[in-house]
């Protein structure tokens, strides 16, 4: 009999290259504990060379899904039978699963925890919904300009130090998106209801992000994906002058929450004392 639960115990867990500071398995290991499941959720070290055979032949791990991380997650992707629309989008995974026919499912989870974030700590915030102006343009900014166009802004605006890397994300997502050099930026923080730093600007031991925001309007919502420092050096000047703010712990609490429900079957909660969890490993860590 204890044979038999050990079999059937539902595995998941993190796979990347790195992976041993992923702050995953604190978050899952966390939940699994809440809800009384019996399952695992394991790091899971997969090397650059045997990506493509790993996430090929994903049944034979053994786990019911996982987590893709740098720098796997469009080999994920690649691999999959089936895509959400977001992942698909991208051409990159950072969540798959084995359905009941087998077949591997993937999805990019990472613009549904930014909107997961903002929704729970800003009630409304996307109300306002013309202009939002995007930092950035890595994987991180074209998830996020995903939830945006999916959240219906009239315009998104991407400024990056790279111009063709914001021009690539535009073209992507048509009409509505536009990129730009970042100094043209000045010229457009007077019409934008929404900021978010995507770059790693301003994340500790990061070159700091400099930015005069004296023509934001006030009403405008200020998001940060940096989370350590949690409070950034743009929070803190937003929050100063009376912008409403948001930290990017959220966003990473929130994209691990479709996962685990696929894997175990429950969909679990982002709540205080799992973000205090999470802070309180950053601070031991970092
Ligand atoms: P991710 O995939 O996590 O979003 P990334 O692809 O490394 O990370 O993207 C980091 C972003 O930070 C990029 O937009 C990068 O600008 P470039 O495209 O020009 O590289 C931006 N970034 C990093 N360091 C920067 C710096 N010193 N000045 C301006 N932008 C910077």
């Amino acid at each position: 009999m204890t044979e038999k639960i050990r079999a059937e115990k539902t595995r998941a867990g993190v796979t990347g290259w790195p992976v041993a500071h992923s702050r995953s398995p604190l978050v899952h290991g966390h939940w699994l504990k809440k809800h009384g499941i019996d399952g695992s959720y394991e790091k899971i070290a997969v090397a650059p060379e045997d990506a493509v055979a790993f996430y090929g032949n994903f049944a034979a791990s053994g786990l019911k899904g996982c987590n893709v991380t740098i720098p796997h997650k469009e080999t994920a992707a690649a691999a999959c039978d089936v895509l959400d629309e977001a992942a698909e989008k991208m051409g990159a995974a950072n969540t798959l699963w084995l359905d009941e026919g087998g077949r591997l499912c993937g999805a990019n989870t990472d613009g549904i925890g930014f909107l997961g974030n903002l929704d729970q700590m800003a009630p409304a915030w996307d109300d306002r919904h013309d202009c939002a102006i995007v930092l950035g343009a890595g994987g991180a900014a074209r998830a996020i300009v995903w939830a945006l166009c999916s959240r219906k802004f009239t315009s998104v605006h991407i400024f990056n130090r790279t111009f063709e890397k914001a021009s690539e994300i535009a073209d992507q997502f048509g009409l509505s998106v536009y990129a730009h050099s970042w100094d043209k930026l000045g010229t457009f923080l007077g019409k934008a209801d929404l900021l978010v730093n995507t770059t790693s600007l301003g994340m500790t031991g990061k070159a700091p992000l400099d930015l005069d925001l004296a023509d934001l309007p006030k009403e405008a919502l200020v998001t940060d994906i940096v989370y350590v420092p949690l409070t950034t050096d743009l929070l803190k000047q937003a929050a100063e002058r009376g912008n409403r703010t948001v930290d990017g712990m959220g966003m990473l609490l929130h994209q691990a929450v479709p996962g685990f429900e696929k894997w175990f079957g429950v969909r679990p909660e982002v709540d205080e004392e799992l973000r205090r969890l999470v802070l309180d490993d950053l601070e031991q860590t970092s």
